[in-house]
């Protein structure tokens, strides 16, 4: 079976109840995916709820004062992501007729919304074949490749991205995004990954090579 089918059947048996996941509607994701940049699934959660209970649409949300904004983030940190999403909501509203876009190429113009949040948007709501890269997938790719290349280095970071790009070719760009994400978070952690209940070790050069503590690569800029 091939990598990209061994971690979408992981993550089908594995992956945590996440609301987000339940929906295609872009604006619920965006709420979410801006809420866990900085922010961990447990501690984003119950202010992912209360925001879309206060703003159920990216037109509520427009409508809202930052003062509204701020209030409901707080504790949340970063308080700059918060300003900016109000100003995306009144871009989406002004520019989009207040339809969330669910293509790359105009979630890339938006405010505040970057490579990965624009590739995660786009997958999620339309299924569109944009690899998501963030430390997850840095991570299981560095080590499952055996790539030793800074992450953080412009040639890296370029070499990761078409690494990525050219593994979601006829995959469901939805599941599979979400499934080497969520591999990222809980079987190849960061700190003792338990290597001998991965579906991927016999393919892993990491893993060979006695290499899975030293990838990802990551320079001290
Ligand atoms: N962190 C960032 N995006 C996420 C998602 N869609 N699911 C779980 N964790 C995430």
């Amino acid at each position: 079976m091939s990598f990209q089918s061994e971690i979408v059947n992981w993550y089908l048996k594995h992956k945590r109840a996440l609301p987000w996941r339940d929906t295609k509607d872009a604006y619920i994701i965006w709420l979410s995916e801006v809420i866990l940049q900085q922010t961990r699934v447990e501690q984003g959660l119950p202010y992912f709820n209360r925001f879309l209970q206060h703003y159920p649409t990216v037109l509520d949300f427009a409508a809202a004062s930052e003062t509204q904004i701020l209030k409901l983030w707080q504790g949340l940190g970063y308080y700059s992501r918060g300003r900016n999403m109000l100003f995306t909501a009144k871009q989406v509203q002004d520019l989009h007729n207040g339809k969330f876009p669910t293509k790359y190429d105009e979630l890339i113009k938006l405010k505040g919304v970057g490579e990965y949040t624009a590739a995660a948007i786009a997958s999620f709501s339309s299924n569109e074949s944009k690899a998501v890269l963030d430390g997850n997938v840095f991570r299981v790719l560095s080590r499952y490749f055996g790539i030793d290349e800074p992450i953080n280095s412009s040639g890296g970071k370029k070499q990761f991205l078409e690494l990525a790009q050219a593994l979601i070719t006829d995959q469901e760009a939805a599941i599979y995004n979400q499934a080497i994400m969520e591999f990222g978070a809980l079987q190849c952690k960061p700190k003792s990954p338990n290597c001998s209940v991965c579906p991927v070790q016999s393919g892993c050069e990491a893993s060979k090579n006695n290499l899975v503590s030293m990838l990802p690569v990551k320079l001290n800029k």
